[in-house]
């Protein structure tokens, strides 16, 4: 099932989500499935269950859009343990469509996460999958992606998305 995608502006993206204590259910894998579908209908490379309304931890990640399997991660109640070096690169975010900033980032992450099962693993990433570690973590906190750019940056664009929910541009 895809979800459609919950926009800024909605609470859901800026409270902190509840931890997942209840792993291997039925429930379970078939939200990560969904959430699998409606990113990669969205071209997406990383989505948060908040995105789709459902303030849980958890958030799956591939940054080959669906052409690795392997590269299919779900990351639930992750922590971020490790970030070195810097990278700075455009950003956006599916629930700001239209946007993208430059975003300064660690260059190398590591995460400790829980798997489906609910195991725990650490994974470290590096470029575009450090990028999608830290954002995708920072969304299950409740923080979107802007809180990086300068506040001067940040006010533009909320005037751009406050004029567009009037003109009902924004949904
Ligand atoms: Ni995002």
């Amino acid at each position: 099932m895809i979800y459609p995608i919950v926009k800024f502006g909605d609470p859901v993206l800026e409270r902190e989500a509840a931890n997942v204590t209840e792993f291997d259910t039925p429930e379970l894998h078939k939200l990560i499935e969904d959430m699998f579908e409606s990113m990669y209908a969205a071209k997406g490379v990383g989505l948060a269950a908040p995105q789709i309304g459902i303030g849980k931890k958890i958030s799956v990640i591939d940054v080959s859009n669906g052409q690795k399997p392997e590269d299919k991660l779900v990351l639930i109640n992750p922590t971020i343990l490790r970030v070195e070096g810097k990278q700075v690169g455009e950003e956006g975010c599916l629930s700001i469509p239209g946007f993208r900033e430059q975003v300064r980032r660690g260059n190398r992450v590591t995460i400790r996460a829980q798997d489906a099962k609910g195991e725990f693993y650490e994974k470290t990433g590096e470029d575009l999958l450090a990028r999608a570690f830290q954002h995708e973590t920072e969304h299950l906190d409740g923080r979107l992606y802007i809180l990086h750019i300068s506040a001067l940056k940040r006010d533009l664009m909320k005037r751009k998305i406050k004029k567009m929910q009037r003109a009902g541009d924004w949904g």
